[in-house]
């Protein structure tokens, strides 16, 4: 069984982020949606509440599984006997670090490949990051995350 994890903070998942899972779950059996448990920043959302947005945009993708980590990706990769880390890249300027990060990983464990998927062009400016300031501010997040979390970061936002 091909099976490979997409991780990230998902703070909150984005309609870019969707997309990566939707095409992943195309080309591998299985597809894991690791989600960081970051103890040095605080987020909008707990990671609790992250796993449950995503099981929620997910569900009608039948291969597709959350789970959260702490520490290092790659326990969560053995723990759940996944060799291939699926990773998106916006643009130039996303190269860099996730170049070092796909090194360091191979170098922790030598049987890890990092996967590469370039976002859909209409996603290249969406980061989990523009959401939170654009909800901030009032703008409009339609079309930038899935419709049934738009609620749960309007809530949050006014908390
Ligand atoms: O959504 P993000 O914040 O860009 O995701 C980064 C993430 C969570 C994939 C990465 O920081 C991570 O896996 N961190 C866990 C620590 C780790 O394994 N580091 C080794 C590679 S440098």
């Amino acid at each position: 069984m091909k099976r490979a994890v997409y991780p990230g903070s998902f703070d909150p998942i984005t309609n870019g982020h969707l997309d990566i899972i939707k095409r992943a779950a195309k080309v591998f059996d299985e597809v894991i949606v690791g989600v960081l448990v970051n103890v040095e920043k605080k987020g909008l959302f707990d990671i609790d509440e992250r796993v449950k947005l995503i099981e929620r945009v997910t569900k009608s993708l039948s291969n597709v599984k959350v789970r959260s980590y702490d520490g290092l990706l790659i326990n969560l990769m053995k723990q759940e006997e996944a060799k291939v880390i699926i990773k998106g890249l916006r643009a130039v300027s996303d190269f860099e670090y996730e170049f070092q990060m796909a090194l360091m990983n191979n170098k922790l464990d030598s049987t890890i490949e990092t996967v590469f998927m370039m976002t859909n062009a209409q996603y290249s400016y969406l980061s989990s990051s523009a959401v939170k300031q654009v909800a901030k501010f009032g703008g409009c997040i339609k079309e930038l995350v899935p419709d049934e979390i738009i609620p749960d970061i309007m809530i949050k936002i006014g908390e």
